[in-house]
């Protein structure tokens, strides 16, 4: 059995969806909030898995088992065969102090035997890819079986940063999708499938986050969207994305003006997936209009959603981001017609998920949907 550690992103649970959708067969346990255990059959790789993972900022694989006895020789002999020049030490299910004492202990040691090192000291999840990748630190976190894990890949923070703030189209009155999140929804759209064998739909997709994370891993895509400024302005970012971001060249994309509530006829390819934020109503609503504002879109997300049954394949998924409103008194959710729908033509495999930023007005349900 292999071992790994992923350290997950903000939200813990749409990180931890993202990696059931991706893996299904690997058996997860919770060490920590903020960190999964997966044990697999098979050996993972590690750069192509992550560079997949929108949910997960490190990840570490079990390097041995130790034991209380034996842990500060083990660690010392890691450190040393690694003449590691910066490490930072992570007790699990310990205090701040205890990981503090440990690191100190061990550095003295490596001192001892000749080799000129600092420690940096951990949260309770260690330190952060951008620490990692700067100063070449050999990360180690201990479980309470003593189990030791050795950070092996972190995210790619700049590649994330860039797509998230300097793509040239960005309109942030109507919304836009953070990329770690569009990444994780493409995921629990494509799950255990080849990615670049499927054809994906966005057909609300404003500045095309979407279609650019679904991009990057192979997948063909097709944008439409109301507005003809968003549709010129997509294409100005994945022609972007193309020429700056990608490591090889992306497939050609497809985007076109149109309601989502009727597009079948612009469609000429089989589309396997859809994925979508649609739109969330007018930007800051007056508090008494949120009632009437969340009716309108549910309105419009069932005539979507009807429509999309009319040309998508059975068990293709639909993942879709949508609203809850909170007022002062009360919150609006916008989801509720999908179950009480039985004749909407889906089968409803998520909507406990929750996308949230603190002091955030309008939150977003993830949905994911499977046509029948
Ligand atoms: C919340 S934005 C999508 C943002 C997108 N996820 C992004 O990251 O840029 C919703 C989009 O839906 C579009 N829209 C509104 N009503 C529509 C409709 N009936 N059919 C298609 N697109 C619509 C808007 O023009 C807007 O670009």
């Amino acid at each position: 059995m292999n071992s790994y550690l992923f350290f997950l992103g903000q939200n813990s649970l749409l990180s931890q969806a993202e990696l059931t959708s991706l893996i299904p067969e690997a058996k997860l346990t919770t060490p920590h909030q903020s960190i999964i255990k997966l044990d697999s059959p098979t050996s993972l790789d590690l750069p192509s898995l992550g560079c997949r993972l929108g949910g997960t900022v490190k990840i570490a694989v079990l390097k041995q088992t130790s034991s209380a006895k034996q842990l500060q020789d083990d660690l010392v002999k890691l450190l040393l065969d690694q003449q590691a020049k910066n490490f930072s030490l992570n007790l699990l299910d310990s205090t701040n102090q205890e990981s503090y004492e440990l690191s100190n202990e061990v550095k003295q040691r490596l001192v001892d035997n000749q080799l000129r090192t600092r420690f940096i000291a951990p949260t309770s999840t260690g330190i952060s890819p951008v620490i990692i990748t700067k100063q070449k630190a050999v990360e180690l976190t201990i479980d309470s079986d003593f189990n030791i894990y050795q950070t092996t890949w972190v995210h790619s923070f700049k590649s994330w940063i860039n797509r998230d703030r300097r793509k040239p189209f960005v309109t942030p009155k109507s919304g836009m999708l953070p990329p770690k999140l569009a990444r994780i929804m493409v995921n629990l759209a494509v799950g255990d499938k080849d990615p670049g064998g499927l054809t994906l739909l966005d057909p609300f997709c404003g500045t095309g986050t979407i279609l650019m994370e679904a991009a990057l891993q192979g997948i063909k895509v097709i944008g439409s969207d109301l507005s003809a400024d968003k549709v010129a302005g997509t294409k100005t970012n994945l022609d972007w994305l193309d020429e700056n971001q990608a490591c090889a060249p992306l497939k050609p994309a497809t985007v076109f003006q149109a309601n989502a509530t009727n597009l079948k006829d612009q469609l000429v390819d089989q589309i396997d997936l859809i994925v979508t934020e649609p739109t969330l109503g007018p930007a800051s609503p007056s508090q008494d209009k949120l009632s009437d504002i969340a009716h309108g879109l549910q309105k419009l997300y069932l005539g979507a959603l009807k429509h999309w049954a009319l040309f998508l394949k059975p068990q293709a998924r639909v993942v879709i981001a949508l609203p809850i409103f909170h007022g002062q008194n009360r919150s609006y959710t916008t989801a509720d017609f999908i179950d009480a729908r039985e004749n909407l033509g889906y089968n409803t495999l998520r909507n406990d998920l929750i996308f949230t930023r603190p002091g955030a007005q309008i939150e977003r349900q993830i949905v994911v949907l499977e046509k029948q």
